[in-house]
């Protein structure tokens, strides 16, 4: 088998989940619209799923939507958010499912506001200060960057945006299972989630979303989830995400001590290394992340090279990899768009080991000697 360090672009279904998601599949198939005892036994299992997921993030059951994942609920926020919204503001480091989401408002008519992040992609207090300016009514900034694991101020950003007026989204579909979130205290009116990066199935996620919200739904007909969200739900999927979210807030602290213990090590190693350069080291990152360049080595070259040794990696995010070009994030954080075309994100999970982290070092060592040697570096 291969060495796997790309969870955060998704992650195995956990036994424990896998094992209380398949009744659900075939004996309780009941449409939890339906009102007779196979239908009432499906609701039940989504409202426990809703009260699972509820409090890993610390919010209110009623506050959860459950939608297609990650992306639906980025879209949702963005499109649905604000009733007849002129204006709005993302951060210059969002997932696609936000950028492309708020460029597609913006073609009809929106005014967007990109707000710029510094050297190490953190959104600064006055970076957003100039941006809320403009006077947008929804500001939208994630709490933890797929690519880098950067992690984002987000009780302060959130309190500056609400001092102007404007509503507060984070898609937190990163931090979900690797940080403590807490939708309350954190202050926020909409959070995203995403079941599949937490150990629990593909194709199922949340918005989480404030009472206050006016929310518009985009998907109609059936009125499911309190009419927000139309559409027979994916019983057995949201069992899963309720199932996953559990096991996370129970598990927080050991997953997290385990991969950061991971990290510490790889990047020890890196150093030693002497070519390698880890992106926003300096700052607080995701636990399990680290976004790397070997300058004078193509990313996809290194990756595909990795892959043929057995080692799963990315080169930024798994859903920009059919996309040619550099991390828009790195960009965004200045970086030399030729150091940028470098890069690889490699990502640990609860089942990564110090053995995954040898085979991973000795891989890059081999490749930088082997590409040098064949002088197919660009430039070193
Ligand atoms: C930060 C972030 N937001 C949103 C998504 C999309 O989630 P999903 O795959 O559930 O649509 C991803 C997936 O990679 C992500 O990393």
């Amino acid at each position: 088998m291969s060495v796997y360090l790309d969870h955060n672009a998704t992650t195995p279904v956990d036994r424990r989940v896998f094992e209380v998601m398949l009744p659900y599949l075939q004996q309780h198939y009941g449409n939890p619209s339906a009102l007779y005892r196979r239908g009432r036994y499906a609701r039940q299992a989504v409202e426990t799923a809703r009260e699972q997921v509820a409090q890993l993030v610390n919010a209110h059951p009623s506050q959860v939507v459950f939608t297609s994942g990650g992306s639906e609920a980025n879209g949702l926020a963005i499109r649905g958010a604000i009733p007849n919204m002129y204006s709005l503001a993302v951060s210059a480091v969002e997932h696609a499912s936000v950028l492309e989401s708020a460029q597609a408002v913006a073609r009809q008519g929106v005014k967007l506001g990109i707000v710029a992040v510094d050297d190490n992609g953190r959104v600064t207090e006055s970076a957003l200060a100039s941006a809320l300016t403009h006077q947008p009514q929804l500001v939208s900034v994630m709490v933890a960057n797929n690519e880098t694991g950067v992690v984002q101020d987000i009780a302060q950003l959130a309190l500056l945006s609400h001092a102007h007026g404007a509503l507060f989204h984070t898609d937190a579909v990163q931090a979900a299972g690797k940080m403590v979130l807490d939708f309350k205290s954190l202050g926020v009116d909409l959070m995203t989630l995403s079941a599949h990066k937490l150990y629990g199935p593909k194709g199922v996620g949340a918005l989480i979303c404030d009472s206050r919200v006016e929310l518009t739904p985009q998907i109609l007909g059936g009125g499911q989830e309190h009419g927000m969200r139309s559409g027979t739900e994916n019983v057995a999927a949201i069992v899963g995400f309720g199932k996953a979210a559990e096991l996370a807030g129970c598990e927080l602290d050991i997953r997290q001590s385990h991969v950061s213990g991971l990290r510490s090590s790889l990047e020890q190693q890196l150093a030693q290394m002497g070519e390698v350069v880890v992106f926003a080291q300096q700052v607080q990152r995701l636990p399990n992340t680290v976004f790397l360049a070997i300058p004078g080595i193509d990313g996809e070259t290194l990756l595909m090279e990795l892959d043929r040794m057995n080692i799963e990696v990315s080169s930024g995010s798994a859903c920009d990899s059919r996309k040619i070009g550099p991390s828009h994030v790195l960009l965004a954080m200045g970086v030399d768009e030729l150091i940028a075309r470098c890069s690889i994100r490699i990502s640990f999970g609860r089942d990564s080991s110090e053995a995954d982290v040898t085979a991973l070092v000795s891989a890059l060592k081999q490749q930088v000697e082997t590409l040098q040697s064949a002088s197919l570096l660009a430039w070193v």
